[in-house]
Order: structure tokens, then sequence, then C-alpha cells
């Protein structure tokens, strides 16, 4: 699980004058709106005797989420307000507070900022410009799944498991025909184009369905992966003017948890008569990677290409392995789950934020411990042979005996 990157912490209609329990990257959080109607982000943990924040409840200002045990008050920044049993007059010490995390309401999701990075150094929320655009129907799913993140990022960019998995997208007969034509590769985020060949779609009233594409027609779908929120974005070029945007943010809720928020939009029958059946489809394929994820060994993505074997169908999710080792390698962004789990119910251990940073400046103190990460490599020997393995699947022609079977 990588730090320093935003997550969907939860829908936003679900917070509503209530506080709300979250959970991200294995850390409780508070959710609550303040009188501007602005969501506020907090660790969920009190200061005093450890009660649960999100159990409490927002105060008549708004300003603050109360804690139920013994009513302290924190404001959104964080920092504790209100101590009643020492009176209206006391003066709470500055470093009375909690980690507050950065918010960005986008797309009807609360987005939170894992981490204590200046602004400017904060890799973007993904654009979906789909979702304020009425050229669009949108509709909105989740799942819960009992599997790591990255390894569905992985299967949501894949293009080979089409075939097999889904047979709303693929046969296993024409897996040899279908390849990748480009790919694009950024520090956060990566694009490429596939073209595959379908099955003719069925269902639909009378199975007009079949109208919208021919068996096997020349079908192109972009699939996206972003670090942030580890979101897999896919459009699906149905035919002109036919398209379908699928975007799933993919947040660790802790090592063996991913909650998927599913936004699906389509350029075409917007009429709401048409939503039944493609949520329906939706919740369909998501249960079918889901059957085929959540079985995958080893759990965890393997920290080389050298582990497993790879072939040129899987060039553009290795791009995404290669981006998120990076973090992991020269960043050191990576929760250390072994140094954590040391002081499992003994010690509260909270992801740094830019309060907790802030105060650091300041020469203040901090009442929690950092969430050990796992350090930065000096040398680079793992991400420098993985490098090679990934230029070699996304060169064209390349090959080489430990990763590659032609
Ligand atoms: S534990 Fe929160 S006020 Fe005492
Ligand atoms: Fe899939």
């Amino acid at each position: 699980m990588i730090i320093n990157l935003w997550y969907v912490a939860e829908w936003a209609d679900a917070v509503k004058d209530k506080p709300v329990k979250a959970k991200v990257l294995g850390q409780d959080l508070v959710l609550f709106r303040d009188l501007e109607g602005k969501v506020k982000c907090l660790s969920n943990v009190c200061l005093h005797r450890g009660g649960s924040l999100s159990q409490g409840w927002v105060n008549e200002k708004k300003d603050c989420v109360v804690c139920p045990y013994h009513g302290w008050e924190y404001n959104g920044k964080g920092k504790c307000s209100k101590i009643p049993s020492e009176g209206d007059n006391f003066e709470v010490p500055p470093r009375f507070k909690v980690d507050s995390y950065p918010v960005e309401e986008k797309y009807g999701m609360i987005w939170v900022f894992m981490g204590d990075l200046p602004e400017e150094e904060r890799f973007p929320i993904p654009p979906l410009p789909q979702y304020d655009d009425p050229n669009w129907r949108g509709l909105k799913t989740e799942y819960t799944w009992k599997a790591e993140a990255s390894r569905i990022v992985e299967n949501g960019i894949d293009i080979a498991h089409a075939s097999f998995v889904h047979p709303v997208f693929g046969y296993p007969s024409t897996a040899p025909d279908n390849y990748i034509d480009e790919v694009e590769k950024h520090e956060w985020w990566g694009r490429s184009t596939n073209v595959m060949f379908p099955p003719q779609l069925k269902g639909g009233l009378f199975g007009w369905r079949k109208l919208i594409r021919k068996d096997k027609q020349e079908t192109r779908v972009h699939p996206e992966w972003h670090l942030p929120g580890m979101t897999v974005k896919i459009q699906i070029d149905l035919r002109p003017g036919w398209q379908i945007v699928m975007f799933d943010a993919n947040t660790p809720v802790d090592e063996h948890t991913t909650r998927t928020f599913a936004w699906q939009f389509r350029s075409f029958m917007k009429l709401k008569a048409f939503d039944k059946g493609s949520i329906q489809r939706l919740n369909t394929i998501l249960l079918e990677d889901a059957a085929i994820v959540e079985a995958s060994n080893p759990y965890y993505l393997p920290e080389t290409l050298a582990n497993e074997v790879s072939v040129k169908s899987d060039k553009f999710m290795s791009t995404f392995r290669m981006a998120r080792r990076k973090l992991i390698e020269e960043k050191g962004w990576e929760i250390d789950l072994d140094a954590r789990d040391t002081y499992k119910g003994r010690k509260v251990l909270t992801i740094p934020s830019p309060t907790r940073r802030e105060a650091y400046e300041n020469g203040q103190k901090w009442v929690f411990e950092k969430m050990p990460t796992v350090p930065a490599l000096k040398e680079k020997a793992v991400l420098k042979d993985f490098e090679k393995q990934v230029s070699e699947l996304t060169t064209e022609g390349a090959n080489s005996e430990e990763t590659i079977v032609d």
C-alpha cells in the first residue's frame, strides 16, 4: 500500500450531517461536513483516550467533530479546540492535534490525500470529463474485493483476459487476433489502445443490442491506469459516436480488502429505461473479474517480472507495475506492513499529513507516531532490472528468455 496518493474514501452523498467512518490504507478516518458543506477528513483516533471520533457528532457551530467519550472537539485541521472538563477558559496546548488530510469532492466521491506532500507535488486526481457532460449518461456501483488493489488494477487494464473471463468482450478463439496497438506511459498514468474482436452483443427488448455491433467487429478499447486512486479507466469505442467509459477507483481499505467505487458512462441510449441492463452488465463484469483475481497467487503484486513470466500482451500492465515500483524504490512510499504489525493493538500509527509536516516545521511535537514505510533503496537494483525487463516487453520485436515467450 502506497502513501502520498489521492484515494476515494467514500461516496459524497454518504457524508451528510453525521461523522462517517472510512478506512484507507489500513487507517481509520473520520469524515464530516462543516457549515459550508466542505468535507473534512481526520485520523479517527482521539488523542485523549483513543475514542473513535466517528462515533461522535458534529458540534452546533458545524466546525468540529466531537469525541463521544469526554466531548473533546476537533476542527477540520485536526486541532483540538475544546476540552469541556477543563472549562471555557482553558487554552488547549498547540500540540493537541490529530492528522488532517486534504479532501477534494469530485465525481460524487470524497477523495482524500493520504500523505503530507505540499499541494504542488501531488499527482492529480484522474480526469473524468464525462461526469459533468450532459451528453453522457452515468451510473454508479461499487464492489468490495478480497484482493489487493494493485492486482485489481492490473486485471482492469489487461487485454488478454477478456477473451476468457468476459464472454461479452471476447471469444477464446479470437484471443490471438487481439493486440495492443499503442502504449503511452507517464510518471503517474498510462494509456493504451487495444484492438479487439468481440462477439455480437446480446439482450435488450427483441434482442435490439445485437444491432450495436456485428460479430467479431474490430473494436478499439483504451484502458488507462492512474496511480492516484489506483484508478482504472477504460474507454470502449463500440461504433462511431457510441462509446462506453468505465472509471473504477480501487481504494485499498487495507492490504486484504479493496473497495471499488465505479462509474460507467455511455454516450448512447441515454434514457433511464436502459440503466437497469447497463448496471447489471457492469456488476457481472466485476464479479467475473473478482472470481479470478481473488483466487490468484501470490496475493500481492510480485516485486519484479522475474518470478512470473510475461508476454507481449502484458506490456501495458507492466508499465503500471514499474511506475508503482518507482514510488516504492525511489520515493520510499510503501507502508512497511511488518513494522506496522509489530505495534498492532499497542500503538496508534498514522500516515503523516500536511498538518503534521507543518507542526514539525514549527518545531512542535506530534502525539501519534508515523506509519512506518519501507525506506527508498540506495541501490536501485530491482528497479533497474525491472526497467530492463519492461523495455524488452515494450520494444517491438525485442526478446528475452527471462521474461518473454514470443
Ligand atoms: S477519548 Fe476522546 S475525549 Fe476522551
Ligand atoms: Fe476484467
